[in-house]
């Protein structure tokens, strides 16, 4: 498969337009499917990323003068060639991350719509105009190319996270220089070769720049570096935070895109032909490693016998193992520390009263041992693991009884705000939900469930997820620099604010 994409295996852990021959410390990709190796990488060294780091600020003298609508037209080609190589990348996804089939090539259906995005809007990066105060003047603002922009990716999007950054930063001028996660190099090393092909056939081979490591040390070198006057992190809050102070003390900006803690409520008048298969994908799919994942179940008593029962019943028909078989639903955790985890949150569970409605161990007879049970959980409203983010298909259900205040009160109290969704025909309740005291979340649906947005949205979320916004809407701003143009073409030069300062 690799070879299909073009890559030889044993291929170097940095790209500055050309694969340097990097001689850090070997890491190993493995699939979690079955453990098979996929490959050797020699990580980056410092030497590696200050050529790196120096090819992306040279070319982006260069970039930044091509007019937008070219370089969206170059962006164009890059979506054609992921277009051509979406069935192989895909399979790459779901080899190396362990996502079923369908969400692997739908990974790469979401950098390819990312990339028509970016072209329609090479043509729309408007500023406003405005009406001076003083005769004779004209105001307006532009936009500009910012810089070379880091993106530091989580292994859950191994593809799409980074197109979001990289499509929408092309088209706006800059250069991108990526440091994926350890857990998925080879994902990226291939997207990053298909559409580096396409820069340099049009004479930028340094557009899109590659670090890879193996403790994210590079990603902390692009935090500090003021060469790199945007980082966008997606990741956990702990590295979101340690991001975010090293790129302030710089004055460097930040997109963080950090840990969800995404709730569903379920209103007594709720449709659960409608609920079901959204909490279903929402909280199974992705074995429940995206950020946008169902956590929190917040439900109605009068409707929650029949919605646990018709969700008991779902997983039990979610077909768990190997993700490149048709009709399997759900696929690996991503290494031994995720299973670490979901072990001793079901430990931390019934340690603490929860009622394990399904699921709850691990799974037998895999191809791998990082195969778990989806999980569904009883709890009130004040268990502490409420607050927690883990990335493990493990649900919790909680009944609330006063209503939607009380319903929002318990959806709100988390430390998190990515994602959010309330089931109900009552347009007073579903309105209140979206209004400024409903949910505090980046993102808040109705009738459908939290996860898998659209591109083109905002997509991010408040709290401790971050405050970032990437993908669509007037993300684009934050790749460029605003500037204020004042001109006078009057024969005088009257002051603003009606100061007068003659001699
Ligand atoms: C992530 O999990 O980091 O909304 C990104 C979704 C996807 C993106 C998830 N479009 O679930």
């Amino acid at each position: 498969m690799l070879k299909e994409l073009g890559i030889e295996t044993g291929v170097s852990g940095a790209f500055d337009g050309t694969w340097l021959k990097t001689t850090g410390e070997v890491l190993d990709s493995t699939s979690p499917i079955n453990l098979e190796k996929i490959g050797s990488i020699n990580t980056a060294t410092d030497t590696d990323y200050e050529k790196v780091i120096t090819a992306s600020v040279e070319t982006f003298k260069r970039w930044r003068t091509v007019p937008a609508p070219k370089r969206g037209e170059i962006v164009r080609q890059m979506g054609e060639a992921m277009r051509h190589k979406k069935k192989e990348l895909g399979a790459l996804i779901t080899w190396e991350m362990g996502k079923i089939s369908a969400e692997g090539e739908g990974e790469v259906q979401e950098a390819i719509d990312i990339a028509d995005f970016a072209v329609g809007l090479s043509r729309q990066l408007y500023g406003l105009t405005m009406h001076s105060e003083r005769p004779g003047h004209r105001m307006y603002e532009q936009w500009h190319p910012l810089g070379p922009v880091g993106v530091i990716s989580a292994f859950n999007f191994p593809m799409a996270v980074w197109a979001w950054n990289s499509m929408l930063g092309a088209v706006c001028g800059d250069t991108i220089i990526w440091k994926p996660s350890e857990q998925v190099p080879f994902s990226a090393i291939a997207i990053n070769s298909v559409c580096s092909k396409v820069a340099a056939d049009h004479g930028f081979p340094g557009l899109f720049t590659l670090l890879i490591d193996k403790s994210g040390e590079h990603g902390k070198k692009l935090a500090t570096d003021s060469r790199v006057p945007l980082v966008s992190a997606t990741g956990s809050c702990r590295m979101g935070r340690s991001v975010a102070e090293v790129v302030a003390k710089r004055f460097g900006r930040a997109i963080l895109e950090l840990g969800g803690n995404n709730a569903v409520v379920v209103l007594n008048d709720a449709d659960l032909n409608l609920v079901v298969p959204s909490i279903l994908f929402g909280a199974v799919g992705t074995a429940g490693q995206r950020c946008t994942t169902v956590r929190r179940i917040l439900v109605e008593p009068k409707i929650k016998d029949e919605l646990i029962k018709k969700l008991i019943n779902g997983y039990s028909q979610v077909k768990i193992g190997d993700p490149r078989q048709k009709g399997i639903l759900m696929g690996p955790l991503i290494n031994n520390t995720a299973i670490e985890l979901y072990k001793d949150t079901i430990a931390k569970v019934k340690s603490l009263g929860g009622k394990i409605l399904c699921g709850g161990n691990l799974k037998k007879d895999m191809p791998s041992p990082l195969f778990v049970e989806p999980t569904i959980v009883e709890v009130d409203k004040n268990c502490p693991l409420l607050k927690e983010e883990v990335f493990a298909p493990i649900v919790y259900v909680v009944t609330v009884t006063g209503g939607i205040d009380e319903a929002l009160e318990v959806h709100n109290d988390v430390p998190q705000g990515l994602s959010s969704a309330i089931f109900t025909k009552d347009l007073q309740k579903a309105e209140q939900f979206l209004s400024a005291a409903g949910s505090d979340c980046g993102i808040a649906n109705v009738n459908i469930g939290t996860s898998g947005a659209e591109i083109g949205g905002a997509f991010g979320g408040e709290k401790e997820t971050g405050g970032g916004r990437e993908s669509g809407s007037d993300s684009w701003r934050q790749y460029m620099r605003r500037q204020t143009c004042t001109i006078n073409y009057s024969n005088d030069v009257p002051l603003a604010q009606g100061i007068s300062f003659l001699l």
